[in-house]
């Protein structure tokens, strides 16, 4: 039988678990971590959830990034609110993780060139598209995006999302035994508990 993992029954362990899977998730497209599904709330107060690419992810400051087009509902969702959850399973690792906390809209500013600077011609294109993302439109291909050439078209368009960690949740599947945890921010670090799964 396969041994039990080394963060079953520790709960700092399962914290740098939760953290490393994130981080690797940002890192590379081979994990489920890479792309989370993001929950935000509307304008009439309904959940709406999609699928992101994690860009960044970083335990240090507790923070997580995403990029997003500035005129899309998502970004609407939220300016309005202030708020974002995210959350992933990884049918491998046998490991769900949820994140909630605070978030920013980056379109202006230094985290906004800095994320535009490192992003790639294909991803670029994709924030010229005209009109703008979720326009009802007369048929499925009635919509233009601009020459990969054209790589600065998008950026005016271009949004970074950083959500400041402020609860973490970590589910880990084992017939012997399931385990789940939450943690908290408390000042630096995280306040954490076992949770019945
Ligand atoms: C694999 C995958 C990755 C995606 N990555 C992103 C992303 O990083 N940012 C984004 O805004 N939309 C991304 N999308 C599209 C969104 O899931 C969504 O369909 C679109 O952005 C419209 O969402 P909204 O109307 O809620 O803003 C991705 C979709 C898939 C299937």
């Amino acid at each position: 039988m396969i041994p039990l993992p080394p963060f079953h029954d520790d709960l700092d362990a399962s914290l740098n678990e939760l953290w490393r899977l994130l981080e690797a998730g940002a890192a590379s497209a081979r994990t489920a971590f890479h792309t989370p599904s993001l929950a935000t709330i509307d304008g009439q107060g309904r959940p709406q959830v999609r699928t992101v690419v994690l860009r960044s992810a970083d335990r240090g400051s507790g923070t997580l990034r995403f990029h997003c087009d500035r005129r899309s509902h998502k970004a609407d969702d939220i300016a309005r609110s202030g708020f974002a959850a995210l959350h992933a399973y990884d049918a491998q690792d046998k490991v769900q993780i949820r994140v909630s906390g605070s978030a920013t809209l980056h379109a202006d500013d230094a985290v906004a060139d800095a994320a535009w600077a490192v992003s790639m011609a294909m991803s670029r294109v994709c924030y010229g598209t005209a009109p703008a993302p979720g326009t009802v439109i007369a048929t499925g291909g009635a919509y233009t995006l601009p020459d990969e050439g054209a790589t600065g078209g998008g950026r005016a368009n271009f949004c970074a999302v950083v959500v400041a960690v402020e609860t973490l949740e970590f589910l880990y599947l084992d017939r012997r035994g399931h385990r789940r945890a939450g943690w908290a921010r408390s000042g630096e670090g995280w306040s954490g508990d076992w949770l019945v799964p």
